[in-house]
């Protein structure tokens, strides 16, 4: 028996080896003292992209913009007159005068010194350029001179947007807001009419079942 008993204290002593040692490896494995962190947290610190403004965004500019407030419009610019004048023939400031930027080719107004990045951009401002420049101007154009974070309800960029259009001699027209698509549901509707016809064809039986025991 005094055999067995080291044999079994052997095998203890080895297990318990054998148990010391997977941890050590399974800890190297699946790194169980430094628990990696979720790649999305649960929760969004930036406002801009809070559940309200990707809901906005799915709207297209051109539905926000047919329906926009200009005077609204007028407000939002308040976080913009600190830098631009929007007057026709006002002086530029630490930005440039905005007065009928809106349809004006990219960095235009004569005696700015814009940015290289800005000055690379071609064509004219049209409202969907101009919607992606206010909702970042870093984004839309890396290098910017702008420091301006940018306006993260589409709603305020509409509303601004359709306002900065009536300063000008020139307003762009409204791109045409895609059609909504209520229209397509009224076919089913249509289908309803059939239903009169119907019952003219069950009244006849009827009348025929009351007529026969007068017949009779
Ligand atoms: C801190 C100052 C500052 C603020 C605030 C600011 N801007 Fe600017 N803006 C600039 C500067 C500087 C430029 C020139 C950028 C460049 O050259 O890269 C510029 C350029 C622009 C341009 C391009 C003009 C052109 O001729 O191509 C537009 C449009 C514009 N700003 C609109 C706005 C609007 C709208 C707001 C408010 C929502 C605003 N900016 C807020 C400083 C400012």
């Amino acid at each position: 028996m005094q055999d067995n008993k080291n044999t079994i204290a052997g095998w203890a002593l080895a297990g318990g080896i054998a148990a010391l040692g997977l941890s050590i490896i399974s800890g190297k494995v699946f790194h169980a003292d430094k628990p990696e962190r979720p790649e999305k947290l649960g929760y969004v610190i930036e406002g801009v992209v809070s559940s309200e403004g990707e809901a906005a965004a799915e709207v297209p500019i051109a539905t926000l913009l047919a329906s926009a407030d200009v005077a609204k419009g007028e407000k939002v610019f308040a976080k913009c007159s600190s830098c631009h004048s929007i007057n026709s023939g006002g002086a530029n400031g630490i930005g440039p005068n905005l007065y009928g930027v809106m349809g004006k080719p990219h960095a235009s107004v004569a005696g700015f010194a814009y940015s290289d990045a800005l000055k690379s951009k071609s064509g004219p401002w049209t409202f969907e350029e101009m919607n992606k420049w206010l909702t970042s101007p870093k984004a839309y154009a890396d290098g910017t001179k702008m420091s301006f974070a940018g306006l993260g309800k589409a709603e305020d960029r509409a509303n601004l947007m359709a306002w900065m259009n009536t300063q000008t001699g020139s307003p762009l027209p409204l791109p045409a807001a895609p059609a909504p698509e209520a229209a397509t549901d009224a076919a089913p509707a249509a289908e309803g009419g059939e239903a009169p016809a119907a019952a003219d064809g069950a009244a006849t039986p009827a009348a025929d079942a009351a007529a026969a025991p007068a017949a009779g």
